[in-house]
């Protein structure tokens, strides 16, 4: 509420306003907080991130640095205030929609507030223009490009687009269905809602990464500190003080006991009211650290003799992959030609502009939760564990997720508010700070690893021997995963005769690395992607042939013995490279030859596969759909949307395998009281697995439709309001759907269906048949190096992607331009040091600046498992990103940088040595 006896007096949203917060306090969280206006997003509060952006006076600044106190007399505008009655708003908000600019939507205000604020004195900026404009503001999702054209193209837009002629739903360019709350500013992330009378929780946490500690008197600091509720520890936990996303390698403690394993592991809780909370300073919670010897390297946890992080786990190895294929080291050695070196990549942070967030509230003798999370079962099941209760006790109800990529599959602020909700029967909310998301979240895994690959003269290839350590830090999460499926990937989609592949992945005392977009594969593409490219010069085959000679296609064993007769688009992706490679390698020899100045450019291509879904393993996901007596069709779908799309893109699927307009579909989104299991987010799974889930549902609707009119299945269906009219052999039937009885659910028709994606389990060579589908991709791209400051800019990316069947274009592009973004950060810029740069002005991001022109060419090359023949793409797109950009240096430098990423220094430096070498050779 207001307190209108103090505060400062504004415009606030075209209406005078006091606010009564004190004139320190961040107009982020007074605007928030105070005033309700949950659009103004908080990402870092550092004015690194922009996602706080609001209009003050019409030019956009960032809310989290201005005080309260700098606001009195302007006029502030948040996106709830901008109306779509103005004409440029109504404009920039359909652009957006129509385009695809929003996918997670947590950016989308700050964006729509900056072009508003563009379009006001400009209404058709150019590129440039544009990109300065919003320079300010990040994006983790969409690669920036379909913003860019949204704003370009906003004055088009001048109405609603007519709804699609099309009779079908798949294959069209629909906007998301979930897209409105997004551009409105009305979508609601894990910080967004919360009930009135809700304590907050911070957590203590270990500023060392490995230490013993003791608690001090925890009475005493919880009287002396007004506004605490309680203390929580690790004794407190009624259940198991345990969790991780795979159960049997489950190790992490929900609080410490005694021992911290890494920086930011938290040791204690304390909850109360939200000001005064806020305010406490950590420092002075009673604890004593004594520090032990941290192993912070691959080198140090797997020395000889070195001390173990858990004493279950011998030699600090969590686990082990292979996968062992003929005989490489005869292959090898009888090998024409054969190139190998060792490769090293480094944390990796997500970033996703959205912050860990949510709250828990008791309700009798359950307890409830909603937070931002890519995985709902998973979190039900841990959390009933974590508090001694049945599953049945826990509901998750996710929020919008504002990014994900990976590191929400993991528990964050869902143990700590359920056990402070639980043990004080009042509602507790959790927002983690930046430096908290950074400091605590899983990771992509730093890797080690060392590869050679020979071939035949002619430019077959013969063999690859590869041996990769990934550093999972303190504790499992992933680490299993990405162990076993680097090995299946690590040969790419390549004819490969001869294969040995092996990992380990192994504890530090670092940060938990898990899963990110990949699970390990983007890594292990940035060591094969480079060494074929060498391959081919040294054999003095053009590199982009060499892979089209080698390619696998259908028919042909991949590296476990699995044959697929159809889908494999791999060439066919390659081959549509072809004429961008020699336009642009031809340019760049051309700008090469007459360059004069420091700058040279370079062209180079990486190819990828990535098996979709869970790696041998069990992968259901159910789709439940009813059909209502007023001929409106409810689709129960749990797949969490983390922007990727799939909120439209599953019933667009359900839709057309029914027969049924797309407009009769209203959603039911995940909730694990309502909606059943879909599995969790990731893997590039829920369009094929989900998807083909709710195909089945669609298509058991339609046969339970018919027999309810006796007519057989090949019969037509045309949905009349609330009947149905059937035309078939035997003429036209009307089922009049208010005469039927209904469910207890309500409705007069429900269906439920499961898919399990068929796979079979490796055997002790890794052999079998781990994915029913792959999906195949290769990046071109096209750089210009400064060779003196050893700065790369990416000048084009063109991206090949087999997806099987495109369900909706326009969101399959946001998947490969974000994911090209990401994999472009990874080349250039990304990396994440453990007690260093835990924030967002230290760890880098791509900006709008700096993604270049991106180019997605969509094969379809089906699947006939798949709905409609569809395969994932959110994984895919982001792994042949980084290779192609390192042989692109190489092509523009002459040098291999072998440690990404490729900073200005590291290239610097790798450039003089290669400058040095050759004086040396020549003098
Ligand atoms: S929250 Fe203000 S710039 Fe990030
Ligand atoms: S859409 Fe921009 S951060 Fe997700």
């Amino acid at each position: 509420m207001l307190d209108r006896a103090a505060g400062v007096s504004l415009m606030l949203n075209g209406a005078p306003a006091r606010i009564g917060a004190s004139p320190l306090e961040r107009l982020s969280h007074a605007l928030r907080e105070e005033c309700g206006l949950t659009g103004v997003k908080v990402g870092c509060d550092a004015g690194d991130c922009g996602a706080c952006t609001v209009l003050i006076d019409g030019e956009p600044v960032c809310a989290c640095l201005t005080a309260v106190g700098q606001i009195e007399g302007r006029a502030i505008e948040t996106i709830e205030g901008l109306s779509t009655n103005e004409d440029i708003v109504g404009r920039l908000r359909r652009a957006f929609h129509t385009l695809g600019a929003a996918q997670c939507g947590v950016c989308t205000p700050a964006m729509l507030l900056a072009a508003t604020a563009l379009l006001r004195n400009n209404p058709q900026p150019d590129e440039r223009q544009t990109q300065d404009a919003l320079g300010g503001v990040l994006c983790r999702c969409t690669g920036y490009r379909k913003i860019i054209d949204a704003v370009m193209a906003a004055h088009a837009f001048a109405k609603e687009l007519p709804a699609s002629p099309h009779k079908s739903a798949v294959g069209q360019r629909l906007p998301r269905l979930d897209g409105a709350p997004k551009i409105s500013g009305a979508e609601i992330f894990g910080a967004d809602a919360w009930p009135g009378d809700a304590l907050l929780v911070r957590a203590v946490r270990s500023p060392h990464h490995h230490a013993r500690f003791a608690l001090g008197d925890i009475e005493a600091f919880t009287r002396v500190h007004t506004g605490v509720a309680a203390v929580y520890t690790a004794k407190d936990v009624p259940g198991e003080n345990c969790f991780g996303v795979i159960p049997p390698f489950a190790d992490q403690p929900v609080l410490a006991e005694e021992v911290t394993r890494f920086r930011g592991e938290a040791i204690a809780l304390i909850v109360g009211e939200e000001a005064a909370i806020r305010e406490l300073d950590l420092s002075a919670f009673p604890v004593t650290w004594e520090l032990l010897p941290a192993l912070t390297s691959l080198q140090a946890a797997t020395v000889a003799g070195a001390a173990p992080i858990h004493s279950f786990r011998p030699d600090n190895i969590l686990t082990r992959g292979g996968v062992v294929h003929g005989d490489v080291q005869t292959a090898l050695t009888s090998a024409d030609i054969s190139v190998e070196g060792e490769f090293e990549t480094g944390f990796v942070e997500h970033a996703y502009i959205e912050p860990e967030a949510g709250f828990a509230r008791r309700v009798a003798n359950r307890i409830e939760i909603q937070a931002c999370t890519q995985a709902p079962y998973m979190d039900r099941d841990d959390i009933a564990k974590i508090l001694g209760l049945a599953s049945e006790q826990v509901r998750i109800i996710p929020t919008a997720v504002g990014g994900g990529f990976g590191a929400k599959l993991d528990l964050s602020v869902q143990p700590f508010v359920a056990l402070a909700a639980w043990r004080l029967n009042r509602p507790v909310r959790m927002v983690y700070s930046r430096t908290e998301s950074i400091m605590t979240t899983t990771k992509r895994h730093p890797a080690v690893i060392w590869a050679k690959i020979g071939a035949t003269a002619d430019g077959r290839l013969k063999a690859m021997d590869f041996s990769a350590d990934f550093n999972t830090g303190a504790y499992a999460s992933w680490g299993p995963t990405v162990a076993n499926r680097v090995p299946v990937h690590a040969s790419g989609p390549y004819r490969m005769p001869h294969y040995r592949a092996l990992t380990r992945a192994i504890h530090t005392h670092l940060v938990p690395a898990g899963a990110f977009r990949g699970f390990g594969v983007p890594q292990s593409a940035i060591a094969q992607e480079q060494l074929l490219d060498e391959l081919a010069l040294k054999l003095g085959i053009d590199p982009l042939e060499f892979r089209i000679g080698n390619a696998l296609q259908a028919g042909d064993p991949t590296v476990t013995g699995q044959v697929f007769g159809e889908g494999v688009g791999f060439k066919t992706c390659l081959e549509a490279l072809r004429p961008h490679w020699r336009q642009h390698r031809d340019a760049a020899h051309t700008f090469n030859a007459t360059a004069s100045g420091p700058l040279r450019r370079g062209v180079g291509v990486a190819g990828m596969w990535y098996g979709c879904g869970n790696t041998s393993l069990p992968n259901p996901s159910t789709m439940r759909l009813g059909l209502k007596p007023d001929g409106r069709l409810t689709l129960f779908q749990g797949a969490v949307d983390i922007g990727q799309g799939s909120n439209t893109v599953i019933p667009q699927i359900c839709a057309d395998a029914l027969g049924a307009p797309l407009a009769l579909f209203d959603l039911a989104s995940a909730d694990t009281d309502t909606t059943p299991d879909c599995g969790k987010t990731s893997a590039s799974r829920q369009t094929f697995v989900s998807g083909k889930a709710a195909f089945l549902a669609g298509k058991s609707m339609r046969r339970a439709i018919m027999r309810l009119t006796n007519v057989g299945d090949e019969a037509s269906m045309q949905f009349d309001g609330g009947a149905i009219i059937i035309e078939g052999a035997g003429g036209q039937r009307r089922l009049n759907l208010s005469t039927l009885p209904l469910n207890t659910s309500g409705f007069v028709v429900e269906v439920q269906e499961t898919f399990d994606p068929p796979t079979t389990p490796l055997d002790e060579n890794g052999q079998g048949e781990p994915y029913a589908v792959f999906g195949y991709g290769a990046h071109l791209a096209e750089i210009e190096v400064d060779i003196e400051l050893g700065r790369v800019k990416v000048l084009r990316l063109v991206c090949a992607h087999d997806v099987g069947k495109a369900i909706n274009p326009t969101l399959v592009e946001g998947q490969i331009e974000g994911g090209a973004a990401q994999g472009l950060g990874m080349a250039l810029m990304e990396e994440f040091i453990p007690g260093k740069g835990e924030n967002l002005h230290d760890y880098l991001i791509p900006t709008i600046g700096d993604m270049p022109p991106v180019e997605s060419i969509l094969i379809e090359d089906a699947s006939s498992i798949g709905p409609f023949g569809a395969k994932g793409i959110g994984e895919q797109a982001l792994i042949p990103t980084a290779p192609a950009i390192l042989n692109a240096i190489h092509h523009a430098t002459g040098v291999r940088v072998r440690r990404t990423p490729v900073t200005p220094d590291r290239l610097r430096a790798a450039i003089t040595a290669l400058q040095d070498k050759s004086d040396n050779v020549r003098n």
